[in-house]
């Protein structure tokens, strides 16, 4: 069906038949509704999750981030075979990290990446193995460094020429050999939002190519490093694989001009996979996508005469993203007339981009669903709000819910698995929301969620006042 000519929704959007279906990859595989017409996400109702754990509280389905991992894992693995290649996969703790996520992806043979101390303490507490580590960023800090090669993570991505030297200083000081490799940027612009996109030219990540053949030479010449091949990372949420093998064919020029001054045996092409956030987007089933890839790539090598080396990947999205569903409460509804006669419902929620900040920063699309019950009501165009003093406080800029969503309605947005907790804040000192873990009818806490009393923990002057009285 197709929206009035005078609607306010996008023309993407289409008026769904039944605006409580779980669209198919945008909902965990687990998500179906029980006979009550609640939603039921690895086992566990929502309305048992809420009674349990409260809202806002983001769902993650355990088995669909094992699921996730693995076929990364199967896939990158049968792809570079097939080529008598080898692949490793590293998990972008950035997406979202936490012991708990950290071990189920290492159970399910991937490695870590992490660009922080702090994502680094996570994958150690997990018990991650350090040489399974990679640690990225443009500007690690020193003790960052120093923790790094003293624990011994298996590379550090250097981004820089002073890196090179800091990082040479710092193992030379601890009595270590680091392996390291150098983060270049090929000049594809994927198609993607500016913010997210990375390796075109005017940005602060990685080096040109002329700079990394200088940088390289440095490496080698540094005892305390060892240089073991190139990095590239063209940007996240990307659909097809274009991107991704124009961007592998220009560093394996490159690559095999590096060559010439020693072995390079690692590849590492960063992550970025796109997943689908409505029903609308499409993306490329992960095996096609790893077949599609690591083909060009084989193909790439054989053309120079150059051995396949090992092909690194960073999937951060796509293991976590669709594992991810935030249940809210509805607190009231507000239909808004415009002049032209166009009418939108503004559905406000007890959380907002405090707890997914995504909609607000880059403009992101997200679905909804009524979790607490089905509807038959016909469909309204809606707009899931926030709490928050600020007009950009979306969650989900357009979707069509039943028209009787009401107060009391659990609220389910799913694919916030990724680069929501991450980004969480505790902007208007709203805390922020637990993390609960479903699998097989059980839900456990993974992260556990703030207190207004965590928040005023912080808050220095409450002590003076106390001291005062
Ligand atoms: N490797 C490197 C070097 C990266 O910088 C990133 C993401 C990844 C891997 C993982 O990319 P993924 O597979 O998750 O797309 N906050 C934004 C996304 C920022 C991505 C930053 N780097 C968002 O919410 O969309």
């Amino acid at each position: 069906m197709l929206p009035a000519a005078d609607s306010l929704a996008p023309d993407w959007l289409v008026v769904p038949e039944d605006a409580n279906a779980l669209a198919a990859g945008v909902w965990p595989a687990s998500a179906h509704r029980d006979d009550a017409g609640a939603i039921v996400l690895g086992g566990m109702p929502v309305t048992e999750i809420v009674r349990e754990h409260g809202t806002p509280v983001l769902v993650i389905d355990e088995d669909e981030v094992r699921a996730r991992a693995r076929s990364f894992h199967d896939a990158f693995d049968a792809a570079t075979a097939a080529h008598d290649g080898t692949a490793r996969v590293y998990y972008a703790g950035k997406a979202f990290l936490s012991t708990a996520v950290a071990r189920w992806v290492t159970d399910e043979g991937l490695n870590v990446d992490v660009c922080t101390r702090g994502e680094l303490e996570v994958a150690l507490a997990a018990g991650v193995d350090p040489g399974r580590i990679g640690f990225h960023g443009n500007n690690k800090l020193i003790g960052e460094i120093e923790r790094a090669v003293s624990v011994g993570v298996g590379t550090i991505i250097l981004d820089s020429a002073i890196e090179i030297e800091r990082t040479a200083e710092i193992a030379a000081r601890l009595g270590a050999v680091q392996r390291v490799l150098v983060r270049v940027n090929s000049g594809v612009h994927a198609e993607t939002h500016d913010f997210l996109a990375t390796a075109h030219e005017d940005q602060k990540f990685g080096m040109t190519f002329a700079d990394a053949e200088t940088a390289v030479a440095r490496i080698r010449e540094l005892p305390a490093l060892e240089f073991a091949g190139l990095h590239c990372h063209i940007g996240s949420q990307i659909f097809g694989v274009a991107g991704f093998r124009e961007s592998a064919d220009r560093v394996l020029d490159l690559h095999a001009t590096l060559r010439a001054g020693g072995e390079l045996p690692i590849l590492n092409l960063g992550g970025g996979f796109g997943i689908a956030y409505t029903s609308v987007d499409d993306p490329t089933p992960i095996s096609q996508l790893a077949t599609e890839i690591v083909d060009a790539v084989a193909a790439g090598c054989a053309k120079r005469g150059i051995p396949l080396p090992i092909l690194s990947f960073e999937p951060g999205r796509a293991i976590v993203g669709t594992a991810g569903v935030t249940l809210y409460e509805v607190g009231t509804t507000k239909p808004v007339t415009l002049d032209s006669g166009a009418s939108r419902l503004y559905v406000s929620v007890d959380g907002g981009m405090s707890d997914n900040a995504r909609t607000a920063l880059y403009g992101a699309q997200f679905s909804a669903r009524i979790a607490s019950r089905t509807s038959t009501a016909t469909p309204a165009l809606a707009r899931v709000v926030g709490r928050h003093c600020e007009s950009g406080d979306i969650v989900v800029d357009h979707e069509y819910l039943p028209g009787d969503v009401a107060p009391g309605d659990l609220m389910a947005v799913p694919t916030t698995g990724a680069y929501c907790a991450p980004l969480a804040s505790n902007y208007n000192h709203v805390p922020r929301p637990a993390v609960v873990a479903v699998s097989g009818g059980v839900a456990r806490v993974i992260v556990r969620g703030e207190t207004i009393e965590d928040l005023l923990a912080r808050d220095a002057g409450i002590s003076d006042n106390e001291g005062a009285r």
